[in-house]
């Protein structure tokens, strides 16, 4: 029979063999951030190059600070895994320095994805600053 435990061990072994870091498996495995936010104070939505999509929930307080995020996702381990690590970089920072957050970032949180994932990254990146930007087109109005 297999356990749970043993499904998450064979995806930590193929994700490893993949060339993912230990950082990024976790961030996948784990899925801290994935969902949505009842109380979002914006919700925006990105469609990336390879077709997947992602769609961010961010909650900001009066001081233009993030104070939380998730993420929904129909998109790979790269993607996932970016978008965590989006989160854990951005949460508690201000609208402003949530716009300084890029690729380099996130690629050094992960330690390493496969090449072929980067493109991940940059949805998850955009993904987050289009959020704030739209947040902030908003608020002007
Ligand atoms: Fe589409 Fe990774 S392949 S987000």
């Amino acid at each position: 029979m297999t356990t749970e435990m043993d499904t998450i061990t064979s995806q930590r072994k193929m994700l490893s063999e993949a060339g993912y870091a230990e950082p990024a498996i976790n961030y996948f495995i784990d899925k801290k951030y994935m969902g949505h936010l009842q109380d979002a104070s914006q919700i925006s939505e990105k469609i990336g190059s390879c077709g997947d999509i992602m769609k961010i929930y961010l909650k900001v307080n009066d001081q233009d600070i993030i104070e939380d995020i998730r993420y929904e996702i129909t998109g790979c381990a790269g993607a996932i895994s970016a978008a965590m690590a989006v989160v854990d970089l951005v949460k508690g920072q201000s609208l402003d320095q949530a716009l300084t957050i890029n690729d380099g970032d996130v690629f050094k949180r992960l330690e390493n994805i496969p090449e072929k994932k980067h493109h991940c990254i940059q949805l998850a990146v955009k993904t987050m600053h289009r959020g704030v930007l739209e947040y902030r087109a908003g608020r002007a109005h």
